[in-house]
């Protein structure tokens, strides 16, 4: 089902469009940040989705197992549900809507999640309008569209990794490794370089020298395709602000910092190591 929806290129022109909207709905400050959970420190989105999918599934094994009592507690988590729906809807679309220009699989599965999450919201809202055996086959049809879109959501986060910090697995060399020739840097102006496996921008600025992990906490992107504003390295994809010292996040999107590292010059040449834990 994933490959088939993965595949789908018929899903990029509406996706687009409405990730655009997204995008542009989305965009304002403290908003942004808001939604993408730059003040929690990861995605706000998967906490919401927990309260959505757990009384959405409570009022359904209630039907299952809870007999004909329990019409008021399916009620009211049904409910519970639908007012947490609101916000899960604005995090994930604003998410989703990042991953451009990333990644076709992940606009497409994200479109199908979007969908199936929508069709069980509408299932569950309807059942409040119904009584018994009715109000109980649009519950169960709603945890259907709910377990496929919470799959879709799961594939999204742990095989697309959209979400999850982008420097996670790299903390870069333990040990003081040369990256670039010193006279190579030019004042001022952030510059590429990979040491191992790490990409590192690195910057100098007068007698003092920068470096940072150059692969964007947020969705992966170089940094050192974005530009220097005082002392703030901007991301080019999302606009995400990092401290040119530290990598702290100064803002959003992103949500962790970027991993700064130590650097000097040791015989005409920039080496740098992570700092201690
Ligand atoms: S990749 Fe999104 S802000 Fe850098």
């Amino acid at each position: 089902m994933v490959q088939a929806v993965e595949g789908a290129a018929a899903l990029d022109a509406p996706a687009k469009a409405i990730g655009k909207w997204v995008r542009g709905a989305f965009a304002r400050e403290p908003l942004k940040d808001a939604l993408s959970g730059t003040w929690l420190g990861h995605a706000v989105h998967p906490v919401l989705t927990d309260v959505v999918i757990g009384t959405f599934l409570s009022s359904t094994l209630l039907d299952l197992l809870g007999g004909d009592d329990g019409e008021r507690a399916r009620r009211r988590l049904v409910g519970a549900g639908i007012a947490a729906a609101g916000p899960t809807v604005m995090t994930g679309a604003n998410d989703w809507a990042d991953a451009e220009p990333v990644d076709d699989g992940v606009r497409r599965s994200g479109l199908v999640h979007a969908l199936s999450n929508s069709t069980a919201l509408l299932l569950y809202a309807g059942s409040l309008g119904a009584a018994g055996r009715r109000a109980a086959a649009l519950r169960l049809g709603g945890a259907a569209a709910l377990l496929a879109g919470g799959y879709l959501g799961g594939h999204l986060s742990f095989a697309k990794g959209v979400g999850p910090d982008q420097t996670v697995y790299d903390p870069g060399p333990a040990d003081w490794t040369p990256a670039a020739g010193a006279a190579e840097l030019i004042d001022g102006r952030p510059m590429r370089v990979v040491v191992g496996d790490t990409p590192v921008l690195l910057l100098r600025d007068g007698e003092q020298l920068f470096a940072i992990h150059d692969r964007c906490s947020h969705r992966g992107c170089s940094l050192s395709d974005g530009s220097l504003e005082g002392d703030e390295i901007v991301c080019s994809c999302h606009g995400s602000r990092f401290d040119r010292r530290d990598g702290a996040v100064r803002q959003g999107p992103a949500t962790a910092p970027q991993p700064a590292f130590e650097v000097r010059i040791n015989d005409e040449r920039v080496e740098i190591r992570r700092l201690a834990a």
